[in-house]
């Protein structure tokens, strides 16, 4: 498939304005070129572009109210996510199976009570298995909200509990699973930090599902829905980010399941390309109650419209990530302005529920003003649906947080997650989940 899409002719009057300018000039030092492609971080240079406007049907019809928004528009713009960036996931599992390794353990100075949960995605011996990792406030006097958190390392890296035995990761060099004693973790979650505001917290590592390089396909869940006889994946088919939040789904199968979690009130986070990960997660799957993602950038929550930092075409470039996409998503690099799809549509599509943007302001390559405009340009739909947007078009300063339904958030620093972060994430989630205290 590739022909444009019909939809892609189409252009929305929809124009943003751009915000006042919140931090410094990207510096000099950082690199101009990335795959052999010319990065710009010079805003005199963004350019000017026209939005899809996400409450204008692909047919020029306006969307009106919130049932022609979830009967309508909502699944035309998910659809195009599906088969233009991230590609098409399969469903629940037949053979998915919950096994309890540990029922609850006191942990964390008897603070915490700890479940590991083993999700089996398959049927198969050699199929991938999610280590699902809980912590539940150890006196809580009914079911618990709780925040699904998806690492880059096992959670025996991500979480400071000395008593948690060392799980294992991928080795990106050898492709093989080695110890996780080290691995790129961008810092723990501060658990008892979750526990002493109410909530509960699970976390798994995305290698569990798949492991992330191009060769991952072999090793990982996305080998087991090959049709008969197809050696390649398809234009349309999952890349490796649609795999990784499917992976959330099926935690999310088991959470429905636990007795001390309230389902109801699961949120998600993941940083990086495991926020680009949430942002999808969130978007396919309603059940996930709140959103927050951590410098997802392009790919993510940023506008690919606004030609600032990466770009889908350093996304996709052979050499980079291309496995983590659609193969489709390819094609949009270097027109992102005739793509049916931007970052601001992937915001909307969590709308009604809460969505938390984090960013940082001199995480330059993500494009941290990219997500605020896209968050801007996703109010609309929140306000159709009877919810609080934004409420500013000016990009707020480092450490202004701006928290509605939709909320904004840039720390002073660059590409992570800071100790203040989680102070906003808390006040977040208590604003949205209220959970008993
Ligand atoms: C690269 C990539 C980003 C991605 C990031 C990460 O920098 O270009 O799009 O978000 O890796 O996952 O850390």
């Amino acid at each position: 498939m590739n022909k444009l899409p019909f939809y892609a002719s189409l252009s929305f009057a929809c124009v943003l304005l751009s915000g006042a300018a919140a931090s410094a000039q990207a510096p000099a030092s950082l690199p101009r070129v990335a795959a052999g492609i010319p990065v710009n971080y010079d805003e005199d240079k963004v350019g000017t572009y026209t939005l899809p406007d996400p409450l204008v049907m692909a047919d020029g019809k306006p969307v009106k109210d919130a049932a022609a928004w979830n009967k309508k528009r909502r699944p035309e713009i998910l659809r195009m996510f599906e088969t233009q960036q991230f590609g098409v996931a399969p469903g629940r599992p037949k053979a998915e199976r919950f096994e309890v390794i540990e029922q609850g353990t006191a942990a964390l100075d008897g603070k915490a009570l700890r479940r590991r949960v083993d999700i089996h995605l398959n049927a198969d011996k050699s199929a991938p298995v999610i280590h699902l990792v809980e912590y539940l406030p150890a006196h809580a006097s009914g079911k618990v909200p709780l925040l699904l958190n998806i690492s880059f390392s096992a959670a025996s890296n991500t979480v400071d509990d000395p008593t948690l035995p060392v799980g294992e990761i991928w080795d990106a060099k050898t492709k093989a699973k080695v110890p996780a004693t080290q691995g790129r973790a961008f810092g723990k979650i501060p658990v008892p930090l979750l526990l002493d505001a109410g909530f509960g917290v699970a976390t798994f590592y995305y290698g569990d599902v798949e492991p992330d390089y191009a060769e991952g396909f072999s090793q990982g869940i996305r080998r087991f829905y090959l049709k008969k006889g197809q050696t390649e994946r398809g234009p349309e088919d999952w890349g490796s980010i649609a795999a990784w939040a499917w992976g959330m789904s099926r935690a999310m199968d088991y959470l429905e399941t636990d007795k001390s979690v309230d389902a109801k009130r699961v949120a998600i986070h993941g940083i990086s390309r495991l926020g680009k990960t949430v942002m999808w997660a969130g978007a396919h799957d309603q059940r996930f109650a709140l959103v927050i993602e951590s410098c997802s950038g392009e790919g993510g929550t940023a506008l690919s419209s606004r030609n600032y930092g990466e770009t889908i075409a350093h996304l996709t470039a052979p050499s980079r990530f291309p496995y983590q996409f659609a193969e489709n998503y390819a094609k949009w690099g270097g027109f992102p302005d005739k793509a049916p799809m931007d970052g601001h549509m992937l915001a909307a599509l969590i709308a009604p529920r809460p969505l938390l943007l984090q960013t940082g302001d001199t995480d330059y390559w993500s494009d941290p003003k990219g997500e605020f405009l896209a968050a801007v340009a996703a109010g609309p739909v929140y306000k159709l649906l009877g919810k609080d947007a934004l409420d500013t078009e000016t990009w707020p300063k480092a450490k202004e947080p701006v928290l509605h339904d939709l909320g904004y958030y840039m720390h002073d620093g660059g590409h992570g997650m800071v100790a203040g972060d989680w102070e906003i994430y808390v006040r977040f989630l208590k604003m949205h989940l209220q959970p008993a205290q």
